[in-house]
């Protein structure tokens, strides 16, 4: 229940950095627990820094905030804090992003990492069902996606899938071919951030050359009338992010979002948070400002909570139980 009294709208979160849930004051326990020395006055100096004006000044806050995840605790610790929010947001089911190569280049292991967020995904199964997807970083040299890669295969079992982030501008994923082919071979599901800060042609590329099931962002698609087409043909999943978007300047303001004119277009779009802890909330936030900053109706929000458990890799006994969740939900509310 939410302070209204209302359950919150089910659905599932798709885009989201497990990373970017540190929160401010996470980053000072760790630091202090860790011995991490860290540059900021304190919480407030930090969360002051976070006044981006663009993807990289993100990034480059993100990549020294995560220097203070050492241990296995730490990775359980963050899942779980994560976790533990998603009954009060109505998040049935989350598929998270990692980034290993962020973790593993300052010396901790791959199996802490995958074993940590494992911890609390196992910890929390009774309250959210959860998956790991692992993310290559796309400003990196392709090698070190393939090391990465190597280096997860003992736990597979635990990762659902393999996903493109990071600096997006000057690195297509045409570059990441081999070790994309290569994920496929391992039974692994392709998804890449691609029409974020980058033009529409990465989100082609990303479907012609990675074979990607999921577009994260792709919000640049709508550039191209015929590559809109494509997508809306297909049902090709979009996860989109609007406090990100619009946190990172990718869009001039929330009045300016293309997700209106995304679902008149009848695209499969769903609504995601991305990095709550940076841009400024949870995926209710963005619901939030979806509803209220961009003026979609009730129906078109419940269709956005139908699409992200029709776009997740569950099951489809699991998919259908969820959407009737949802249609409930939708059925009990007053007009
Ligand atoms: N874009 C690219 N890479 C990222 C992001 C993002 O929004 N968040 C974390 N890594
Ligand atoms: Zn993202």
């Amino acid at each position: 229940m939410t302070t209204t009294g209302i359950p919150p709208l089910p659905k599932a979160e798709l885009h989201l950095h497990i990373e970017g849930t540190l929160e401010p004051e996470t980053v000072f326990a760790l630091a202090g627990r860790n011995d991490v020395a860290l540059p900021y006055a304190g919480v407030e100096d930090l969360r002051a820094r976070y006044d981006f004006t663009d993807l990289q000044s993100f990034l480059d806050v993100y990549y020294a905030n995560m220097a203070v995840l050492r241990t296995r605790d730490d990775f359980a610790e963050l899942a779980s804090a994560y976790l533990r929010r998603c009954p009060e947001q109505g998040v049935r089911h989350v598929e998270m992003f990692f980034d290993p190569q962020a973790h593993t280049a300052r010396g901790v292991p791959m199996a802490d990492v995958v074993g940590g967020l494992t911890d609390a995904v196992d910890a929390h199964a009774g309250e959210v069902s959860a998956g790991l997807i692992l993310c290559f970083l796309r400003d990196q040299p392709v090698a070190a996606a393939e090391e990465t890669l190597r280096a997860a295969e003992p736990y597979l079992d635990r990762i659902v899938g393999v996903g493109l982030d990071s600096a997006e501008v000057g690195n297509p994923p045409s570059r990441f071919v081999p070790v994309f082919d290569r994920a496929r071979e391992l039974g692994l599901r392709p998804v890449a951030h691609a029409g974020e800060e980058g033009p529409a042609s990465y989100v082609r590329e990303a479907l012609d050359d990675l074979g990607v099931l999921r577009v994260d962002h792709g919000i640049r698609a709508v550039e191209d009338e015929e590559l809109v087409a494509r997508l809306r043909r297909d049902r090709t999943p979009l996860t989109v992010c609007p406090l990100s978007n619009v946190r990172l300047g990718c869009v001039p303001g929330m009045a300016l979002h293309p997700l209106p004119e995304m679902l008149a277009a009848d695209l499969n779009v769903s609504v995601h948070s991305d990095d709550p802890a940076y841009f400024g909330g949870y995926v209710d936030a963005n619901y939030a400002a979806a509803r209220e900053g961009l003026g979609l109706t009730d129906e078109q929000v419940v269709t956005l909570a139908e699409n992200s458990f029709t776009s997740a890799f569950l099951e489809p006994a699991a998919r259908d139980a969820f959407v009737g969740e949802v249609r409930s939900w939708a059925g009990g509310r007053p007009a």
